[in-house]
């Protein structure tokens, strides 16, 4: 099965209780980690020429909708008005260009639009920017941006997203990614199908960007390059075992499940580095990784499992974020009647699993600089 994720993947729409909106902390989290390389990366572009011009034009890929979407750009704004003052520069104009998927609620950030510039405004003065702000709906593994537009792109938590669902996975029955028993086949057509997106996503910003033009990227990835025994997919594994719970109580077709499989995928920073080498445009320049517990909540970094009581609360909020991410996916292959009870038993897994072990997410962000 090769499904297209550009026409199905979309993040829950709104600002309900199941939408995106207000299940996003663990990606704030991570915007916040990564700060200081997107912070370090517009120094730099302070300090060489005149790389802000009279207009600073950004790209943010996968922005989605919610406080994150424009907490980004305005953290971006800020880092430049900071980097300017340093170098006893004017602040240029900002043109910030928002980029997901067709199906992303755009309308809510349009909607959200009035008072992120009223407070610009207010902060900054009415001589600051002025900031213009635009979206840009497509696949950012295709072109987005004539030649030669762009001064900065970033990207958080978006580009462990593949194009579409690998090829040759029928072997794959009763997982959803790649497990630790999956057949090394398995391993391969992910790896395959990573290696072709992130070269058209390099190739793409490489007409885009400027040159000298900068990229921050950040995404989910894996530490070990065994991926046979790096936890990256230990999440799937549980939402798989959840999948196939329900499929013996015959709420779920296990051949539904057979031919399910994430449109996702974990790189490692070697198989990063080898893309962008092999690529081309683009030298890496800063590599900086950090993990983050699975319930953004959970300040615990230390200990290895989590309490019953604490792990019941990790559990649910876990499965409230996968499902903000996950439900118009899963909706659309097992009917969007089972959600509940899938998001609900997940939650319930992921307790189970966090009392034994407490997996963390592993995060890369790297700043690259077009040649
Ligand atoms: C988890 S959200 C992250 C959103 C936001 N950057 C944040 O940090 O909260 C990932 C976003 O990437 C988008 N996405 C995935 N694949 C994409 C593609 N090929 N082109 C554009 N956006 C994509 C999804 O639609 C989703 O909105």
């Amino acid at each position: 099965m090769g499904m297209d994720a550009v026409n199905v993947l979309h993040m829950n729409s709104g600002d309900g209780e199941s939408s995106y909106a207000n299940n996003s902390l663990v990606q704030e989290t991570v915007l916040r980690e990564a700060q200081p390389v997107l912070r370090q990366t517009i120094k730099d572009i302070a300090k060489s020429d005149d790389m802000f011009g009279q207009c600073f034009k950004i790209a943010d890929l996968g922005c989605s909708s919610g406080p994150n979407t424009l907490l980004t750009a305005s953290n971006i704004i800020d880092m430049v008005h900071e980097a300017s003052k340093e170098n006893n520069r004017k602040t240029p104009q900002f043109q910030v260009c928002l980029n997901d998927l067709y199906g992303n609620d755009f309308n809510s950030v349009f909607e959200s639009l009035p008072t992120f510039l009223a407070k610009l405004k207010e902060e900054k003065g009415e001589s600051f920017g002025p900031c213009f702000v635009s979206a840009v709906p497509g696949s950012f593994y295709d072109r987005l941006f004539p030649d030669d537009s762009l001064h900065l792109v970033h990207s958080s938590y978006s580009l462990h997203w593949l194009s579409q669902v690998p090829k040759g996975l029928e072997k794959n029955t009763s997982h959803i990614y790649v497990a630790r028993t999956s057949p090394t086949e398995v391993f391969e057509a992910y790896q395959k199908q990573y290696a072709t997106d992130f070269t058209m996503f390099l190739q793409a910003r490489a007409k885009e960007l400027v040159p000298g033009g900068r990229m921050v990227l950040t995404l989910m990835g894996r530490k070990l390059s065994d991926l046979a025994i790096d936890d990256c997919g230990v999440g799937w594994e549980v939402l798989a075992q959840t999948l196939l719970d329900m499929a013996k109580q015959g709420l779920v077709k296990e051949s539904d499940v057979d031919s399910f499989n994430m449109p996702y995928y974990n790189p490692c920073e070697d198989e990063i580095r080898d893309v962008i080498e092999k690529e081309g445009s683009f030298s890496l320049d800063v590599v900086s990784t950090f993990r983050g517990n699975w319930d953004a909540l959970d300040k615990d970094y230390t200990s290895t499992k989590a309490s019953s009581e604490l792990s019941i609360r990790h559990g649910k909020n876990t499965a409230k974020m996968v499902r903000a991410c996950l439900e118009p996916l899963l909706a659309i292959h097992f009917g969007s009647s089972v959600i509940d009870k899938l998001f609900e038993n997940y939650g319930k897994r992921v307790a189970e699993h966090l009392a034994v072990e407490k997996t963390r997410h592993y995060n890369i962000a790297i700043s690259l600089t077009k040649k």
